[in-house]
């Protein structure tokens, strides 16, 4: 899984996959960023007055069972048809499966929808799961959620800042219930959902939004078989500490700044203090200029816009993100997509998500 992970970050084409599914539920990593300043603002966001997370995933039970209404459904004839992709620019000969992008509207009121890409399987497409992002056999769908992601959006600004847990898996709920009523083939099918990183949240959460509603509505019930999470972000403390480990088995930061980290740094809850984001913004910086991800990797040094890897698949080219993001925000490209002309960044987000959604990634 992983190194097929990597192959698929080789062309401009399956680095789009990539990040696209990095986008899914889940968020968008900058590698070569800096680090330290994004990990401080998380931590100091976290321990400021405002947290930013503006409803969070506690006791998700006792408020939706009861008071539970149906979600929006909205009309979906012909849409499929129109999300189909003639070609995708750049995109080598020879392509043998059929591809779909689009929005979802998840919310006609506040003018919310969601952003997806579609590939079907080349073959057996009509028999073969449906997956919210993994690549093998099966017809996977990319989604970028939630709102303000990638190119899905809100008209209503304001909902930007009123994201969280919760209205994540909501919207994506809905998102799902719309885009089956699109693609009415896939209603019955064995369904999966998938996802790394921070999707160790959405992932459980959209599955239980999923069964909660199967069993208290009368609308579509989704075919959920499965879940799976790679390098799943479960809670702050054990991320954190884990993450301290592994610095340390690696020699990344010495006995010193270990022991220093453990002295200040308590890991017991959310809440860090001002001495712990400093000695860990400290090593940060002692980690010097590398690929967090993967500490052996080479690192973009001196990235260079181009509009697509020449080089083979079996290299790893660490600038592919940034063809990704020349690639994503080329109007040829956009419009393929059928998506909203805008400037496409990997962490495209506003306030709370800027922090949440791209700066842990920068973390795990
Ligand atoms: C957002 O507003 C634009 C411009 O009025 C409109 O075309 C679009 O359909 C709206 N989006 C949604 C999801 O309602
Ligand atoms: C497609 O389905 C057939 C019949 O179940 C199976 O023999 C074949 O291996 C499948 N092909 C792929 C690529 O999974
Ligand atoms: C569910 O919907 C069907 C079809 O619209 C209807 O016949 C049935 O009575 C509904 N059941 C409940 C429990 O609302
Ligand atoms: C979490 O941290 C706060 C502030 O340090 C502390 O008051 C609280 O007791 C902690 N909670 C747990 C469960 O340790
Ligand atoms: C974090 O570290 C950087 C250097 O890597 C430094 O410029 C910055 O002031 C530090 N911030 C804090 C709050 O310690
Ligand atoms: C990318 O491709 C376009 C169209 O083929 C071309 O005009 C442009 O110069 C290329 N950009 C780079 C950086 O190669």
């Amino acid at each position: 899984m992983q190194n097929s992970n990597y192959k698929m970050i080789k062309t401009a084409h399956l680095s789009l996959l990539h990040a696209l599914s990095l986008c899914l539920l889940a968020l968008c990593g900058f590698t070569y960023a800096g680090q330290s300043d994004n990990l401080y603002k998380l931590l100091k966001s976290r321990s400021s007055q405002n947290p930013p997370v503006s409803d969070s995933w506690a006791q998700p039970a006792a408020d939706t069972r009861q008071d539970h209404s149906p979600v929006y459904i909205g009309p979906q004839d012909g849409l499929m048809q129109a999300d189909k992709i003639d070609s995708l620019p750049g995109q080598p000969d020879g392509v043998d499966f059929d591809q779909y992008a689009g929005y979802v509207t998840v919310d006609p009121k506040a003018g919310r929808a969601l952003f997806y890409y579609f590939v079907e399987s080349p073959q057996n497409s009509s028999t073969n799961p449906l997956v919210l992002w993994l690549n093998g056999v099966a017809n996977v769908i990319f989604l970028e959620s939630p709102a303000g992601v990638g190119f899905s959006y809100s008209n209503t600004s304001s909902d930007y800042e009123h994201t969280g847990d919760k209205s994540t898996a909501s919207d994506a709920y809905v998102f799902l219930v719309n885009w089956l009523g699109r693609f009415p083939q896939y209603k019955t099918r064995d369904f999966y959902i998938t996802g790394e990183s921070y999707a160790g949240h959405y992932v459980p959460q959209l599955a239980y939004t999923i069964q909660l509603n199967n069993e208290v509505t009368n609308q579509t019930v989704i075919n959920l078989k499965g879940i799976a999470i790679g390098n799943a972000w479960i809670d702050d403390a054990t991320n954190e500490k884990g993450q301290i480990d592994y610095w340390w088995t690696h020699a990344l930061i010495s006995d010193e700044t270990h022991d220093e980290l453990i002295a200040e740094c308590h890991f017991v809850n959310d809440t860090s203090s001002a001495k712990c984001s400093s000695v860990i913004n400290d090593s940060w910086a002692k980690l010097g200029n590398i690929d967090d991800y993967n500490i052996y990797a080479p690192i973009c040094l001196h990235p260079e816009l181009k509009n697509g890897s020449t080089g083979s698949v079996d290299d790893i080219d660490p600038c592919s993100d940034l063809y990704l993001e020349t690639y994503l925000n080329t109007a040829a490209v956009q419009t393929a997509f059928h998506a909203k002309p805008t400037t496409w960044g990997e962490c495209r987000l506003l306030q709370y998500m800027k922090i949440i959604q791209c700066k842990r990634s920068d973390l795990t």
